[in-house]
């Protein structure tokens, strides 16, 4: 039964390029070479629902692989390290504490193997890489897509070199050192990176996962889609709120529910899409604010340096993806983004990074102004985990009280810091 979907017809038929339609074969191209805008896998979705049902995909295996026949991949054999079925959490404190009835959180800080997002992405990227018959992958990241190319490169065997901008976060740096590929900290933000990688896919027959892989790549996404859907019943919600770098992430979502109607496996429904953004890094929610149809890139400034994308790839698709579900898109500041980690550890026991943050953030925004009704069912999506960025929140969370190993030490401590704690209390509620 889990086989049954890993050997019937290949269901991606074409690339095709978002802007004009023109038609490319299944091969690693960077954009469409007539109108520059990004390339689409196209699906035979007759082929698809012949392939699946719920039943198929509950037998399927406890990964992205499940939905394999919604994916750009062949082989009857994916890189599989366990990513995806990450847990879809119903919020209980931090839905009462933000006045929502129906939250959910969709903890992909727990995702496998590297704890973020982007091991879907790269899951999907490496094995058509392989299909296509690259040796050498690589990618322009901003942290998480490095420590993921390089974590499922070294699984499969693949030879890996990776970009990053150098002023990034020890825990991203030694995420990707640790799988020992060669890492290029290039001195400059990613879009700076993004575009020498640009001339590097150029000239180096590389697969480039982000770059000539894009099409495959993002398509990875989806799956964030499919497992909320099935997660809550085999229904999709009424809003969801993700972070947004490049856009993609957000497309794909929305691309993925898409699917998942047109297949039958859940009813339609209009679900609401909003974005975050940091305020130091809000090329996307400026234009959604001025009503502009175009992204005027920016410099970016932000301790969420995961989500900091300038000149956003997918921007123009994010917007119209917010505008034409009647979603928001919104943008927070760094003080916000830490009080936005902080919220979703001390209520939820869960340890985002920055983008997380930024995304609770957003939601607390958004639901104080009125923007997200409290019986809507709502999922924030937290794509990446806090002991990535502890930077972060250095000096904003508390200090170990250190002791001697000895009871009456102990009980030194416990007294001064219930004595502190009875202060501050005292001293919020005057
Ligand atoms: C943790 C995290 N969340 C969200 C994103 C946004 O992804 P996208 O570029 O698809 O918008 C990124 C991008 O790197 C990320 O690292």
């Amino acid at each position: 039964m889990t086989q049954a979907t890993f050997t019937k017809a290949r269901t991606f038929t074409h690339l095709v390029s978002k802007e004009g339609g023109v038609k490319y074969p299944l091969e690693a191209l960077n954009v469409c070479e007539e109108t520059f805008s990004p390339l689409e896998v196209a699906y035979d979705y007759d082929a698809i629902k012949a392939q699946v049902s719920r039943a198929t995909i509950e037998a399927g295996p406890n990964s992205i692989w499940r939905y394999k026949a919604f994916l750009p991949v062949e082989s009857d054999n994916p890189i599989d390290v366990g990513t995806g079925m990450t847990p879809l959490v119903k919020s209980k404190r931090l839905a009462r504490q933000l006045g929502l009835k129906n939250l959910y959180i969709k903890n992909d800080a727990v995702n496998m193997p590297t704890l973020s997002f982007k091991d879907r992405v790269v899951s999907v990227a490496l094995t058509r890489a392989q299909e296509l018959g690259f040796s050498t992958v690589s990618c322009a990241s901003t942290g998480n897509l490095a420590n993921s190319t390089a974590a499922i490169a070294a699984h499969a065997g693949l030879d890996c070199c990776v970009f990053i901008p150098s002023d990034l976060e020890a825990g991203k740096v030694m995420g990707t050192l640790i799988y020992n590929p060669t890492l290029m900290a290039v001195n400059g933000n990613y879009d700076q990176v993004n575009r020498l990688c640009s001339e590097v896919a150029n000239t180096y027959g590389w697969g480039f996962v982000n770059i000539n892989l894009r099409a495959y790549y993002s398509e990875g996404s989806k799956t964030l889609g499919y497992e909320v859907a099935e997660q809550l019943g085999w229904k999709l919600p009424d809003h969801i709120v993700a972070p947004l770098a490049s856009g993609s992430l957000f497309t794909k979502i929305y691309k993925g529910f898409q699917e998942f109607v047109k297949v039958g496996l859940v009813d339609e429904k209009d679900v609401r899409f909003s974005g975050a953004q940091a305020e130091g890094c809000s090329p996307i929610s400026q234009a959604f604010k001025e009503g502009r149809d175009f992204i005027s890139p920016v410099k970016p400034n932000t301790i969420a340096k995961s989500i900091a994308i300038g000149n956003p790839a997918d921007g123009v698709y994010a917007l119209e993806v917010a505008r034409k579900t009647k979603g928001n898109i919104e943008d927070v500041t760094d003080a916000e983004i830490i009080e936005g980690m902080k919220l979703l550890a001390e209520t939820e026991g869960i340890f985002t990074e920055t983008a997380g943050g930024t995304t609770i953030a957003v939601l607390k925004k958004l639901v104080e102004a009125g923007k997200i009704d409290p019986e809507e069912t709502t999922v924030a999506y937290i794509t990446g985990n806090g002991l990535k960025t502890q930077e972060a929140v250095q000096g904003y969370v508390g200090e170990p009280l250190v002791i001697e190993p000895k009871l009456d030490s102990f009980e030194r401590a416990l007294d001064r810091s219930r004595t502190l704690e009875r202060l501050e209390w005292q001293q919020t509620n005057v």
